[in-house]
C-alpha cells in the first residue's frame, strides 16, 4: 500500500496509524500526528479503492452504505500491511494506535471488528458502525477515543453512540467527545484527542 513510514524517538515506544478521509492522502493527518504524539513512530498510509478518483480504504454502494464484501477484504489486507510494515520498519506490532478520519476511523474500527490484536488503542474521528450483526473479539484492554458531531450530516449521532456501546459491550474502554461542527475535523477535537493521549497511551 502507498504509505510513508517515519521513525520515532524509539521503536519500541507507539507507532500511530494515519487513516484519511474520502478523498485524502497520506499526507493528510501528519500535522495531527504532530499534535498527538510527535515523539511516535508514524505508519500513515493511502487507502487503495478510488471512488471518482478520491482514495478511499474500501467500497461503498452509497453515502454511508458500505460494500461488505470490500470492506472485508480491504480490512484483511490493511491488517496484513501492519503486520508486513512491523517487519521490515521494526516498529512494535502490539503498540500501533490508529488515528482515522471519517472513511480512515471506519476502516480502523473495522479492524477492531475483526481482529483481536490489530490496534493497542484508536482515535476515530467521526466513525460509523462498519458492520452489524457479527461477532466481535475479545477487546478487553483496548482503548478508543471516539469524537463525534451531533449534527454531522455524514455519520449520524447514533452510529458513534451505538459504535462506543459495541465496543465497551466487548471489553474496550471507549468514550466519546462530542462537538457541534457537522463532519468537520475541529482543531480542539484533535486537542481533546491529545489530551486522551496523554493520559492513556
Ligand atoms: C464512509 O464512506 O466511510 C463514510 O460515509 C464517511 C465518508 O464519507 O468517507
Amino acid at each position: 500500500m502507498k504509505h510513508i513510514f517515519k521513525k520515532g524517538k524509539s521503536l519500541n515506544g507507539p507507532t500511530l496509524l494515519l487513516l484519511h478521509g474520502t478523498g485524502g492522502t497520506e499526507n493528510d493527518l501528519l500535522g495531527l500526528a504532530e499534535i498527538i504524539d510527535p515523539d511516535a513512530n508514524i505508519l500513515s498510509v493511502r487507502g487503495n479503492v478510488l471512488e471518482n478518483g478520491m482514495p478511499r480504504f474500501f467500497k461503498r454502494l452509497a453515502e454511508g452504505v458500505f460494500d461488505e464484501e470490500d470492506l472485508i477484504l480491504r480490512t484483511k489486507e490493511l491488517y496484513e500491511f501492519i503486520d508486513e510494515s512491523a517487519e521490515e520498519y521494526g516498529f512494535d506490532r502490539n503498540y500501533v494506535v490508529a488515528v482515522g478520519y471519517s472513511n480512515g476511523a471506519n476502516i480502523a474500527g473495522s479492524l477492531l471488528f475483526h481482529y483481536q490484536d490489530a490496534l493497542n488503542a484508536a482515535i476515530l474521528h467521526h466513525p460509523m458502525v462498519p458492520r452489524r450483526g457479527i461477532e466481535l473479539p475479545d477487546l478487553a484492554g483496548v482503548k478508543v477515543f471516539l469524537t463525534a458531531g451531533h449534527n454531522d450530516p455524514i455519520c449520524p449521532e447514533q452510529e458513534s453512540i451505538d459504535l462506543e456501546r459495541i465496543l465497551t459491550e466487548n471489553g474496550a474502554m471507549a468514550e466519546i467527545h462530542w462537538e457541534n461542527n457537522g463532519h468537520q475535523l475541529t482543531r480542539s477535537e484533535v486537542e481533546a484527542a491529545s489530551e486522551w493521549y496523554q493520559q492513556n497511551i
